[in-house]
């Protein structure tokens, strides 16, 4: 697995330090503007998509973390992840980032989260100054799904009016509050396997560059140990079953055959990766909180 230093293509950017520094300087440059800081994550890998870095960037603002593609997650996990951030102090909610009335609702959570601002506004007798508000994510989250869904019929950039600034637009929401309409691209961070291995699962990878056979792999190894009724539905695969074994019984299943008769190995890891991924395999989630250090 390439990582970070080496540079790493995903399915929008090549990552190499110069996109790095670029990104993390535009972000730098966007953070002074705004309140709250919405972070979207995979809610089927909150680790793996999570770039940790932001806590710095964004210390000294609001903060929301949004698990995003819950309608792909498994339900319990996405919950025992709710409790983890709560635990920490950190506001957390599931959402599909498509469905625009779910996400006209998290204006209640972004008012709670920055009650210390519109208190502070009220003092000073300021009354309903729009709250601010940036979403970070690295790409593939749902960040440009999630700005349309949350502009809705309301979208009106402030920046087109005449006499106001040119340069930063921002999308309006309600009377509430107001979104940068760039988001904030993070950089996935490579530096363990296993992330790279759960980003390429989900297609935050370019698949072209991915060994799908390992990563292949690797899912039905965790699925055999956390999902391992649905193998056994779909592709005959049982708990404990050897690699060889398992890929030839996907094979078998799904006829994917060579012309002499030879099981088809790399179509069967693609057919397994395909069937993740359009939720043939159900709700699946990849990383619990149990599962990660501190
Ligand atoms: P980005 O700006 O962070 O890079 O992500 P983007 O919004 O482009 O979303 C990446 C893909 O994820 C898109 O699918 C989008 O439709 C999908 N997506 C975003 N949020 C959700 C969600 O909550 N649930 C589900 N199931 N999918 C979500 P795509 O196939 O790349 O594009 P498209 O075919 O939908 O246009």
């Amino acid at each position: 697995m390439a990582n970070e230093t080496k540079g790493y293509e995903n399915s929008n950017i090549n990552w190499y330090p110069g996109h790095m520094t670029s990104a993390r300087r535009m972000m730098e440059e966007n953070i002074k503007l705004i309140d709250i800081v919405i972070e979207i994550l995979d809610a089927r890998i909150p680790y793996s998509s999570r770039n940790p870095d932001i806590d710095n960037l964004a210390k000294n603002k609001f903060r929301l973390v949004i698990l995003n593609k819950k309608d792909m997650a498994d339900n319990k996990v996405t919950e025992s992840w709710i409790r983890y951030y709560k635990e920490k102090g950190i506001t957390c909610l599931a959402l599909d980032a498509r469905n625009r009335s779910s996400v006209s609702k998290i204006m209640t959570t972004v008012s709670e989260v920055c009650k210390e601002k519109i208190e502070r506004d009220r003092k000073k007798g300021i009354q309903n100054r729009p709250i601010k508000a940036m979403i970070v994510g690295i790409p593939n989250s749902g960040k440009s799904t999630f700005i349309n869904s949350f502009a809705g019929k309301t979208y009106a950039k402030t920046g087109n009016k005449p006499g106001v600034t040119r340069g930063k637009q921002w999308i309006r929401a309600g009377k509430g509050m107001e979104l940068l309409d760039t988001p904030g691209i993070l950089w996935p961070k490579f530096e363990d396997q296993k992330v790279g291995i759960n980003l390429a699962i989900t297609g935050a990878i370019n698949d072209n560059i991915l060994d799908m056979g390992e990563i292949s792999y690797s899912l039905i190894k965790y699925m055999q140990n956390n999902y391992c009724q649905v193998l056994t539905e779909r592709y005959k695969i049982s708990d404990g079953m050897g690699a060889d074994e398992a890929f030839s019984s996907i094979a078998e299943v799904r006829k994917c055959m060579k012309k002499g008769g030879e099981p088809d190995y790399d179509r069967a890891a693609r057919i397994v990766i395909d069937d993740f991924r359009s939720l043939k395999l159900g709700n699946v989630s990849l990383e619990r909180p149990e599962d990660i250090g501190e």
